[in-house]
């Protein structure tokens, strides 16, 4: 669309999922922003760590771009083996804070 605004507004309404892409994009930023040893000393590691939690909600965010772009074309398949790769991960790390509630921290 060659970055122009008015031709992406007017398509928006026609691919709303878009806008759920880009919401978790805007949350990656500041993740890419400060995924350096520097910008960890910077901010201290609590707060660091609390800012890069964000990256569940993109996680999140990006199933459900996925699923309401593939929910036009009633084809389910291929998002379920993304959310199902997700659902595993953090499934693994929820059993392994539960066991060792110090990983937590
Ligand atoms: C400005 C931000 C974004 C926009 C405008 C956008 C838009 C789109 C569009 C239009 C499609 C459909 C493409 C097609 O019809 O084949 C798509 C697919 C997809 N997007 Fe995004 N997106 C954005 C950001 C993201 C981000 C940040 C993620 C992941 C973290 C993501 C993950 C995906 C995935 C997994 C697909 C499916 C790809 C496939 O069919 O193989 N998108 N996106």
């Amino acid at each position: 669309m060659g970055l122009d605004l008015a031709v992406i507004a007017r398509d928006i309404p026609k691919r709303p999922f878009a806008l759920v892409g880009f919401l978790a994009l805007l949350l990656l930023v500041p993740l890419a922003a400060t995924s350096f040893n520097r910008a960890i000393k910077m901010l201290g590691a609590a707060r660091w760590q609390a800012l890069h939690r964000t990256v569940y909600a993109v996680a999140l965010l990006a199933i459900l771009h996925f699923l309401w772009m593939r929910a036009g074309k009633n084809d389910f398949a291929e998002v379920a083996v993304y959310a199902a790769v997700i659902a595993l991960l953090l499934g693994w790390r929820l059993w392994r804070v539960r066991r060792s509630p110090a990983l937590a921290a």
